[in-house]
């Protein structure tokens, strides 16, 4: 059976499709409402906080455009598919249906034009998001969504707004019940002065669906550790905080791979004398697949409210195919009734879900 994560994945990029069409709103369809009713995970923090390097952890791949300052200026929608051992390795992008990318530089290079296609060559940032499917036997399934970082001033170059636009992008991504945050901070700077944390008490404060995240671990003045906030003494979260070491950028100029980071990681922490008796629950990859576990188990819990969606969509959809008529809209019908018949597989499949899908039986 396919897995939950992967099922509302193909939702999702079935919205963003019509959406980009611009039907969506003009038929009043409601796709747009069933985007926003699919649960997601939203990376938070300040800038240089470590998100890309989080992000990259968790794909096991070196793939996203990094440099100082400003870098992800655009949101990107980043749709990891777990696949079969021995299979091909591979990324996807929704603006370019059918281009398989197996060399990982030339996503990076094509994250940086698309970016660039919208906002110029500039350090002006697009609410609109670029989408990136990534298929690889070293993932698990999981929908991540890469943000600008938190800023407190503008830059030569930027409007003065650019703060303030970042953090109303950011929030609307995080203010929706739906959106689960993981919250980036680096661990050598005072837990109280960080960004992620602020945005997502304001926004969660009872901490049901923020995930925290301490980066740069090895950063830390000798003689500190990261206890108090890993343990939940500091920061009370209903989750527990997980920390990660990511790459230096020493590290990055010397081109240390993905999979030696990860394993020097776990080292790290196995034999690290302040983190050893809770390494089993730190880490990138430990990281991944709590998130890979919360996330289907939301979708599970949301499964009646989203099929109830589909269907009212399904029933839109009809309508409008009923008043535009074959002849009227040739391209238009076509496109819509192609969503229909998507609803409808999807509304089959989340039933079979219901009725006999073993919990995290697609694993
Ligand atoms: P972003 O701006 O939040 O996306 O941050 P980046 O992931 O680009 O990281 C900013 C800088 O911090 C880069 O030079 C990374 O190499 C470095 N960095 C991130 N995480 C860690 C970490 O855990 N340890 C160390 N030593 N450096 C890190
Ligand atoms: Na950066
Ligand atoms: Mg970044």
């Amino acid at each position: 059976m396919e897995s939950l994560i992967g099922l509302v994945n193909r939702i999702q990029r079935a919205c963003t499709a019509l959406g980009d069409h611009g039907d969506a709103e003009e038929s009043g369809v409601g796709l747009p409402t069933l985007w926003e009713a699919l649960p997601s995970v939203v990376v938070v923090g300040g800038q240089s906080s470590g998100k890309s390097s989080v992000l990259e952890s968790i794909v096991g791949r070196d793939f996203l455009p990094r440099g100082s300052g400003i870098v992800t200026r655009r949101p990107l929608v980043l749709q990891l598919h777990k696949v079969d051992e021995g299979k091909v390795e591979y990324a996807e992008f929704l603006h370019l249906p059918r281009r398989r990318f197996t060399d990982f530089s030339l996503v990076r290079k094509e994250i940086e034009d698309e970016t660039e296609r919208l906002t110029g060559k500039t350090k002006q940032i697009s609410t609109h998001p670029i989408h990136l499917s990534i298929y690889s036997p070293n993932v698990v399934n999981l929908t991540l969504i890469d943000l600008p970082g938190l800023t407190k001033v503008a830059v030569e170059g930027q409007p003065d707004s650019i703060v303030q636009d970042i953090e109303t992008m950011v929030r609307s991504y995080v203010a929706k019940p739906n959106c689960i945050i993981l919250a980036i901070s680096p661990a050598n700077q005072d837990i109280a002065t960080s960004d992620a944390m602020k945005l997502a008490k304001e926004v969660d404060p009872t901490g049901e669906r923020t995930f925290g995240v301490l980066t740069k671990l090895d950063l830390m003045d000798k003689g500190t550790n990261a206890l108090d906030v890993l343990e939940g003494r500091s920061y009370r979260l209903q989750y527990p905080w997980v920390g990660v070491v990511n790459r230096s950028q020493a590290d990055i100029n010397k081109n240390v791979d993905m999979i030696v980071a990860r394993r020097k990681e776990r080292e790290y922490f196995a034999t690290s004398p302040d983190y050893s008796h809770v390494a089993s629950r730190m880490g990138s990859e430990y990281l991944a697949k709590l998130l890979s576990k919360h996330l289907e188990s939301v979708i599970r819990s949301r499964i009646p409210s989203i099929t109830s969606l589909i269907n009212k969509t399904i029933d839109e959809l009809e309508a409008e195919m009923n008043h535009l008529g074959r002849p009227i809209a040739v391209d238009a019908g076509a496109q819509l009734y192609t969503i229909l018949e998507m609803c409808r597989a999807f509304d089959r499949v989340f039933k079979e879900h219901l009725d006999g899908g073993r919990p995290g039986g697609d694993r």
